[in-house]
């Protein structure tokens, strides 16, 4: 297995409800590294860069309210598989078909309420990490 680098929120609901630690702590479990690390406040401009995707979809302005009501904690995290290894931790996208132990299953609360972001692909995982981070705040 290669050695990959991917990004990680922990979105507005997760830092409000002080979920933060325990999910610090189930990366570091995991044997991933938390490479880069920053708590920000999203805008609706850099949500939309981000989620580019997604603006066109019909639960985007959703989307965009909820990344944008509150702090999030931005990560790079590098190890081993490293994007299928989060994606797995995190669980599926809708907390409620999300495995048991996963931190979507124990921290999201809706499809739209779901604790955490995990890149998809080694495309999104450059251009998220690129997006949030320089190469000098990855150490
Ligand atoms: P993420 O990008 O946040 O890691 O989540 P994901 O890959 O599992 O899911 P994706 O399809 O990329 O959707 C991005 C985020 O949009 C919200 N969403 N809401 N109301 C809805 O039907 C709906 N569908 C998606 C979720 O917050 C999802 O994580
Ligand atoms: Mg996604």
């Amino acid at each position: 297995m290669a050695i990959e680098r991917t990004f990680a929120i922990i979105k507005p609901d997760a830092v409000a409800s002080r979920f933060s630690g325990q999910i610090i702590q189930a990366i570091e479990d995991s044997g991933l590294q938390i490479i880069g690390l920053k708590r920000a406040r999203l805008t609706p401009g850099i949500c939309k860069g981000f989620y580019h995707e997604h603006v066109s979809k019909g639960f985007y302005a959703e989307l965009e309210a909820f990344m944008t009501e509150g702090p999030v904690i931005l990560m790079c995290l590098s190890g081993d598989d490293a994007i299928k290894k989060w994606r797995d931790l995190m669980g599926a996208t809708n907390p409620a078909n999300a495995q048991n132990g996963s931190l979507r299953k124990k921290f999201g609360t809706s499809i739209g309420r779901n604790a955490t972001h995990g890149s998809d692909s080694p495309t999104s995982a450059a251009f998220e990490v690129s997006y949030f981070f320089d190469s000098s705040e990855l150490n």
